[in-house]
């Protein structure tokens, strides 16, 4: 049952820190990744950005030599999978700790989709999916996918590359998301720093993944704290 409100007592203010900003980690071997890791170690949250050079024309480090990573422990691990082979690197991926596959919806067949869904609940329970699309990928193309799906990945540049310039029109598809699906979380992903964050949230977005803005700066775990200040207000 509903709890009644006393009149004249306030509904508690929204928690500060609503809106997460996610390291964006892209790295071209393991030893490169642990550097980027430890330099934000208070982020809840890191994006893995991998890349195999053929969804996109850039290589990240690979499924071999990743095979025996692991997380620092209490992590939300995001992959950002911009292969051609989702399938595949949803199995092999370390998945120790709770873990979001963001698959690209332009790389899988509509008759493929139960399959990627299935090779996500292959990995337990603490792991799950995620939608990602690319800027000229309309929002009909995943409209349909969205059972239980509690994220999608609004791409803001085309991805393959940081330091890239945000692409503000893609504002428009976080205002439609948000507005047909108030509950969900919506990660962008691309060209984020402190001059776009604030209205990218007014967009809708409440998940910032950011790489130069962060590791650009002198001091990456400082640069993270004050973009997250700015995009809830504080
Ligand atoms: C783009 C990647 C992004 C990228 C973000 O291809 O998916 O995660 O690393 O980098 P910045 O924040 O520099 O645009």
């Amino acid at each position: 049952m509903a709890r009644e409100r006393k009149p004249g007592i306030k509904a508690p203010p929204a928690s500060p820190a609503k809106i997460e900003v996610v390291p964006a980690i892209l790295a071209y071997s393991p030893d490169e990744m642990r550097a980027r890791i430890a330099s934000v170690p208070d982020c809840p949250i890191l994006q893995i950005d991998l890349m195999d050079g053929k969804f996109v024309n850039n290589k990240t480090v690979g499924l071999d030599e990743l095979a025996d990573f692991s997380f620092p422990p209490g992590k939300l691990i995001e992959y950002h999978l911009m292969v051609a082979d989702p399938l595949e690197w949803i199995g092999r991926l370390p998945a120790e700790n709770e873990t979001i596959f963001q698959v690209h919806i332009e790389s899988v067949e509509p008759a493929g989709i139960p399959r990627v869904r299935e090779a996500v609940r292959a990995r337990g329970l603490h792991c799950s999916l995620a939608w990602a699309l690319n800027p000229p990928t309309p929002l009909p193309a995943i409209e349909p996918h969205l059972g239980g799906i509690s994220e999608v990945l609004v791409m803001t540049v085309n991805p393959g590359f940081s330091g890239q310039k945000y692409l503000p029109e893609m504002e428009e598809k976080m205002r439609a998301l948000r507005a047909a699906h108030p509950a969900l979380t919506i990660e962008i992903d691309g060209g984020v720093d402190k001059s776009n964050a604030e209205r990218a949230v007014n967009a809708g977005a409440n998940r910032l993944a950011a790489a130069s803005a962060l590791f650009k700066q002198k001091n990456p775990q400082a640069a993270c704290q004050e973009l997250k200040r700015l995009a809830n207000h504080i």
